[in-house]
This record gives structure tokens, C-alpha cells and sequence, in this order.
């Protein structure tokens, strides 16, 4: 694992190729094995649609939607059970970044041909303190960021497979989605799409 200095693109903290190709490789089969006991599930957004995206998690918490709102939930909605551990080398990506207490989620987003994520802010944890670590694996995917205003201006740049990305300081509480993924580009999942993995402390640490 590459743990350098980040380098800060369009002011936000990225480490490129923070996993190698091998490191991806592993990571992907972690999330395969979580994907079994936890399978992935399309919320609702607030007006019944399902999402684009499909998620699962790792840890104690999982983002969860549906037309009452969104939360965080501790236990599967499907299968009722808790959420299986976060994968090491996924701890690992946020101790490059983190070290005062670990992440109590893993969000994994799957993203196929024409997934996308709107404009939105990640603030349903209890301490904007602590960053939001993203990891990217498979198809490339174009990343927007702005202010903590949905009306700021944003700009745009690719995540790629096995890039590790932070949203901490000002940019903790910035409108984020993803625009598309440039599907079939990378090799790492067999049937294309992209895999996005959020790291997050969503209760206060001790
Ligand atoms: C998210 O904001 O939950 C995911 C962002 C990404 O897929 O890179
Ligand atoms: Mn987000």
C-alpha cells in the first residue's frame, strides 16, 4: 500500500494508486465474501424511486433509505443480520489518513453501466471531526465536488481503480456525487462497473 503524501487535486486530498493491483485484487474478494452474507440492495430514495446504485456494508452501521428518510441501520434489511467486519486492507487506507479512532463503516457502492450518485452531503455521522475515506476499485468513475452549499460552484475529476480519496476539513461537509463511470474500462470486475468503498466514524469515538 502506497501511504505517501496525499497529492491535492482540485483541493481535495488523493492518494493515486494507493492499492496495487494485487491490493485491489484482494480488497475485491473481500467485498465478494461480505456481498454473500450481505447482499446488495438498491435503496429508496425519498420519492419511492430506487437508487441507481446498489450498496451493502461493512462494520457496525450501513447507510440506509426509504421513504420515511435516511439513517443509518445496524442490522441487514433483507436478512436481518449484522454487517460482516471491514476488510484490514480497507483499515489500512483509512490509518493512512485517520488514526485517532477507526471507522465503524464501510458503505460499498456498485455502480453499473448508467449508475450514478446525485449531488449530496454525508452528514448523518455524529462528528464531522473524523474524514469520509473513499476507495475506488474498477471502472473509472468522474467524481464532482463543491462547496457546503448545493448551489457552489463544483468542479470534476476521475477516480480510478485503487485510488484512495478524503473528505475531511473543508471539504467534510461538500456536496459530492458521481456523474458517471466510464464502463467496461478497467479489467478488475469481470463484468465491468465500479466499486466505490466509504469509510466513516458514524457514533461518536470513545
Ligand atoms: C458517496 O458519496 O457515497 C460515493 C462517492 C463515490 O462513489 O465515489
Ligand atoms: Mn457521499
Amino acid at each position: 500500500m502506497k501511504q505517501d503524501d496525499p497529492e491535492t487535486v482540485h483541493g481535495v486530498s488523493v492518494i493515486r494508486g494507493a492499492l496495487t493491483t494485487e491490493e485491489q485484487g484482494a480488497l475485491l474478494a473481500d467485498l465478494r465474501s461480505i456481498a454473500k452474507v450481505a447482499p446488495p440492495f438498491s435503496p429508496m430514495t425519498g420519492w419511492g424511486k430506487p437508487m441507481s446504485v446498489r450498496i451493502t456494508a461493512a462494520g457496525r452501521f450501513c447507510w440506509f433509505s426509504d421513504r420515511k428518510g435516511y439513517r443509518y441501520i445496524e442490522t441487514h434489511p433483507d436478512t436481518g443480520q449484522p454487517f460482516p467486519p471491514i476488510p484490514d486492507l480497507a483499515l489500512r487506507v483509512w490509518r493512512a489518513f485517520e488514526t485517532r479512532a477507526d471507522p465503524d463503516c464501510c458503505l460499498v457502492n456498485h455502480y453499473r453501466e448508467s449508475a450514478r450518485m446525485g449531488l449530496h452531503q454525508d452528514r448523518d455521522e455524529a462528528d464531522f471531526g473524523f474524514p469520509v475515506v473513499s476507495i475506488s476499485l474498477g471502472d473509472p468513475g468522474l467524481f464532482r465536488i463543491g462547496g457546503t452549499e448545493r448551489k457552489s460552484p463544483t468542479r470534476s475529476f476521475w477516480l480510478h481503480s485503487g485510488d484512495a480519496m478524503v473528505l475531511a476539513g473543508e471539504n467534510r461537509l461538500a456536496f459530492h456525487g458521481i456523474d458517471r463511470i466510464k464502463f467496461g474500462e478497467s479489467a478488475l470486475l469481470a463484468g465491468g462497473g465500479r466499486l466505490n468503498l466509504t469509510l466513516r466514524r458514524v457514533a461518536k469515538a470513545d
